[in-house]
């Protein structure tokens, strides 16, 4: 539904909107995003997990992507969000989110977000250690609420991917260790806490995961968790959330296995270990960010230099980079693109796409192949939707790109595109 067609101009249509006449109508750079497509993950998610299993709860993990429009089209389809800032927490408040459904995450919550958590009534705060545990209940009193908790637990897992993005292993800044004084002692102290009400457990194993391994292995070592606090403190578990972290593709060497792939091995090692251990299945929650979003963005930017430096590389410069895409930067991440305007051409090159900041690692896409191509081409990178506008920045002074949602072949503007003075708003000589 999304990459299908090519129109009589040999351009890029993508979720049945001519990608050069968004260009033409709102400019480079641009983040477009199909708001079908995240429609039918999020019925995918309804289909192979929240219909297929009863107890089970879906979150969308909003740092891969937040716009209070994304809120309200994530409401609809009947899903959580998870937020990790008072920032991301506040653009849900804003877009009428309800608050029920909101998981409040961080290693580090300030005294400012979690009164907002508090005062918001976000559904769940996953507490990460023992500080913040003393610090909510003790915010919690003065509300006088009772907060509903999980603990994230450190499963100590490693999972296959950048190093930067595993969250699981042993040495991690996330979640409490699994440490059984460590560990047992938090639980006694939520137990005695009056305005905590401890419900289970977190995991996160890692993002952008093909193998369901770390997942496996981590339910493995959270239900032998779940069933020791039974049999040694007498907690029962009443819910587990078992991280996002689903992969897909940005090139054709990714090749995602889906969401069933996942969450269907997980339920069912979930229902074994509870058989063999004699435990109530807990509630079993999923919070994917990236399977969600990332497929349903593209950017679109202009070509502008061209520099061919005979026998080594022709550079393609283009007017966005590492500011609204810092990831090839970041973790080395590739990408795939299409030129827009010239989609039925013969491939004649190997180029690079270089962005504008000035920094030689403001590379995005090593030995693209492409047709012949000129300054004033529309280059589109495929896959961009998530951690692109959530994670895009000011440097070099350059605005932020404006976002479009698509439905139905149908474009909206969802984010005006950042002026210089918008930039330059917050200065305050
Ligand atoms: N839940 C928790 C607790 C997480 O920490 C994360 C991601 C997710 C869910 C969602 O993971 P996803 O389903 O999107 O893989 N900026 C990096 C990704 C960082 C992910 C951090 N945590 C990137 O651009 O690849």
């Amino acid at each position: 539904r999304l990459f299908t067609v090519i129109n009589r101009e040999n351009n890029f249509i993508f979720n049945g909107s001519d990608t050069v006449e968004l260009v033409n109508k709102y400019g480079t750079p641009l983040y477009v995003v199909s708001e079908d497509h995240i429609i039918d993950r999020c019925i995918e998610i309804k289909r192979s997990f929240l219909e297929k299993y009863e107890n089970t709860r879906a979150v969308y993990a909003s740092k891969a992507f937040l716009t209070k429009e994304m809120c309200k089209i994530v409401s609809r389809e009947g899903l959580g969000i998870d937020v990790v800032s008072g920032g991301e927490m506040y653009t849900a408040i804003k877009a009428g989110f309800p608050m029920e459904n909101v998981i409040f995450h961080g290693n580090n919550k300030t005294i400012d977000e979690i009164e907002l958590a508090i005062k918001s009534n976000v559904g769940r705060v996953v507490v990460d250690n023992l500080y913040e545990l003393e610090l909510l209940n003790a915010l919690a009193a003065e509300e006088n609420k009772v907060m509903d908790i999980l603990f994230r637990i450190t499963p100590g897992v490693d999972s296959y991917t950048h190093e930067y993005i595993s969250t699981g292993q042993i040495d991690s800044k996330f979640g409490i260790p699994l440490k059984e004084e460590i560990l047992f002692e938090a639980i006694y102290m939520a137990m005695d806490m009056e305005y905590i009400n401890l419900l289970g457990f977190h995991f996160h194993v890692g993002s952008q995961l093909f193998e369901n391994t770390s997942h496996l292995m981590a339910v493995d070592i959270l239900l032998e968790l779940i069933k020791d606090v039974k049999e040694k403190i007498g907690f029962e578990t009443e819910e587990l959330n078992v991280g996002g972290g689903f992969g897909i593709a940005y090139t054709k060497e990714d090749n995602p296995r889906g969401l069933s792939y996942f969450v269907d091995p997980i339920m069912e090692e979930i229902q074994n270990k509870c058989n063999e251990f004699d435990l109530k299945r807990p509630k079993v929650i999923i919070e994917p960010g990236r399977w969600i979003i990332g497929e349903a963005g593209i950017t679109l930017y202009t070509i502008g230099a061209i520099k061919e430096i005979p026998n080594v590389r022709t550079y393609i410069g283009i007017d966005g980079g590492l500011p609204d895409n810092p990831r090839p930067a970041l973790y080395k991440a590739h990408y795939e693109a299409v030129i827009a305007n010239k989609m039925n051409e013969e491939i004649v090159n190997k180029v690079t796409i270089a962005g504008k900041c000035c920094e030689s690692g403001d590379i995005l896409i090593k030995d693209l192949e492409v047709p012949e191509i000129e300054p004033g081409d529309i280059i589109a990178v495929k896959s961009t939707g998530a951690y692109n506008y959530s994670m895009a920045s000011n440097y070099n002074m350059i605005p932020r790109p404006p976002v479009v949602m698509i439905k139905d072949g149908v474009d909206r503007l969802v984010v005006r595109r950042e002026t210089y003075d918008d930039i330059l708003s917050r200065e305050v000589i």
